[in-house]
């Protein structure tokens, strides 16, 4: 792979993604070992630039980084300049002087990382860019699905939920898709907008498309400028993994998976998180090796002299 930058899924082809998978093989049996680091990335600087909050990303990220050797820096968005009103791209001018060799940001605008990827030789990852894209979390969904079926062809993946401010919807039925793996989207209809996959309004309609994995989505009401339904109670009895639901999925042998954070009571029941087809914790220990391949595969372009 020869990319300088991580910044969405639609801009790999299938070959690149399959490298990427298999690279985050040997990265995941290193966990196992007394000693989890190796040092691919020695004398590199991983700088975390988050605007929005994360548990996951980031800390995987880090820990992904720490792993492979690299030197990582969390820029604390919330006590620098940027409360004085420094922009983005001053931000990253006065960045660069630090000579990052990778930076990894979220940020709530569709597209800055795209343009942050433009202003620096280090290697740009997005770690989540508005409702656009989240590129490694569909990498870690990808790889958790194939550790399930090996032969991903043909598989059918239900992605449920807020899918029209979902960038992991984006993202992960982008990805889903190159690899030959079936997606169908399900949820209210003022969240499910019109795409070429199959839509449903009605998760028990949903259910006889015969998916072998139901991949829940939270209702994002932080990016929600109206009301898309009329409580959480309403949503949890009509689209969300009910105790009853729970069965049904349990008896047809469905995988259930979820990007985090989760809302219990929402878009699921406290029990999903003891069904032993849930691959909510595989998912994030997965994170960290398909984070390490990223890395490990990118090439900043920076001028060390
Ligand atoms: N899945 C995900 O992006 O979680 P965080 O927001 O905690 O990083």
């Amino acid at each position: 792979m020869s990319h300088k930058d991580f910044l969405d899924i639609v801009s790999l082809d299938k070959e690149e993604i399959i490298h990427l998978l298999d690279q985050a093989v040997p990265f995941k049996e290193l966990f196992t070992r007394s000693v989890k680091k190796v040092p691919a990335l020695k004398g590199k600087t991983v700088l975390m630039l988050f605007y929005e909050p994360s548990t996951r990303t980031l800390s995987s990220f880090e820990v992904a980084a720490k792993r492979l050797s690299a030197d990582v820096t969390i820029f604390d968005v919330p006590s620098s300049s940027v409360t004085k009103g420094e922009s983005v791209r001053d931000t990253i001018d006065t960045l660069q002087a630090m000579r990052a060799d990778y930076i990894v940001v979220r940020h709530r605008l569709a597209g800055q990382a795209a343009a942050i990827a433009r202003q620096t030789g280090a290697s740009v990852i997005n770690a989540g860019d508005g409702a656009h894209a989240h590129p490694t979390q569909a990498l870690l969904d990808a790889f958790t699905l194939r550790e399930v079926f090996p032969k991903m062809e043909g598989r059918r993946v239900l992605i449920a939920g807020d899918i029209l401010h979902s960038r992991v919807a984006r993202s992960t039925s982008t990805m889903f898709d190159k690899l030959g793996v079936e997606v169908a989207f399900c949820g209210p209809g003022s969240l499910v907008p019109k795409t070429k996959f199959p839509r449903f309004t009605d998760f028990d309609e949903a259910m006889k498309w015969g998916p072998d994995v139901v991949y829940l989505l939270r209702v994002q009401k932080e990016r929600q400028d109206a009301a898309f339904y009329p409580s959480d109670r309403e949503y949890h009895s009509v689209y969300g993994i009910t105790d009853e639901r729970l069965k049904r999925l349990s008896d047809a042998g469905v995988y259930i998976m979820h990007p985090g954070p989760i809302n219990r009571g929402v878009e699921l029941c406290d029990a999903v998180l003891d069904y032993e087809r849930c691959l909510i914790s595989q998912q994030v220990e997965n994170g960290i090796a398909a984070r390490m391949a990223v890395l490990f595969a990118l090439k900043p372009q920076i001028k060390n002299s």
